[in-house]
């Protein structure tokens, strides 16, 4: 229930995200996918720390091992690219989600967590188009391996579980992409 909600509310969103960072482009280039992994690693970092500082006990080993910033330094840096590089000129600043109720927090771990499924179809379109392999510059997307579905899993199970308040859940949703997504636009 409340996943078919998240999915249905916040499809417009993913899809604004996806268009950002446009990583099936034809026109990608290594150049190019190097500033949208510095656009992701900028957003990402504040927002996993957000994520650890919130987790709400009863998620605690849900959360285990899902950190990734990590993943997108060591991408950078495989790929020779500075972790620090924005666009130069004004970007607007994004607002961190409000995870301070345990709902929104597995809302904001939703979008968080949804982007290893699309991560499976970007890592297969890199090695092609890029002739990659063994994870290079894309240990990120690659998520958890042949481990995304079963860690995918857990995830809707708990957004499954009786007596959330799905409004709670929607709306952590819905602003963790609004500030991936300014966050994404200042940059890219
Ligand atoms: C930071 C960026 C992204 C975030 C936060 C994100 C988030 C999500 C979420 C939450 C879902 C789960 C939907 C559901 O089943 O309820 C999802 C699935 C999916 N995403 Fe993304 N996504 C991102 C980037 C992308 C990009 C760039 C693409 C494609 C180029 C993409 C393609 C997909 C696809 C194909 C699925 C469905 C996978 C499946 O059902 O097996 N995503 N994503």
């Amino acid at each position: 229930m409340v996943l078919s909600r998240l999915r249905e509310e916040t499809r417009a969103q993913h899809r604004r995200v996806e268009d950002l960072l446009a990583l099936l482009s034809p026109a990608m280039t290594v150049r190019g996918y190097c500033r949208v992994l510095q656009a992701m690693h900028a957003a990402w970092l504040p927002l996993e720390a957000a994520l650890e500082k919130h987790c709400p006990a009863q998620y605690a080993d849900l959360w285990r091992g899902r950190q990734r910033a990590h993943r997108l330094e060591a991408d950078l840096a495989a790929l020779g690219c500075d972790r620090d590089a924005s666009r130069p000129g004004p970007f607007q600043p994004a607002s961190l989600p409000d995870l301070s109720t345990a709902a929104a927090w597995l809302g904001a771990l939703y979008v968080t967590e949804g982007s290893t499924l699309g991560g499976q179809q970007i890592s297969r379109h890199l090695e092609r188009k890029f002739g990659w392999s063994a994870g290079r510059g894309h240990t990120f997307f690659l998520g958890y391996g042949e481990r995304t579905g079963e860690r995918w899993r857990a995830v809707q199970q708990a957004l499954e579980a009786p007596g959330l308040d799905g409004n709670q859940v929607v709306n952590g949703a819905h602003q963790t992409f609004s500030y991936l997504e300014v966050s994404f636009a200042g940059r890219l």
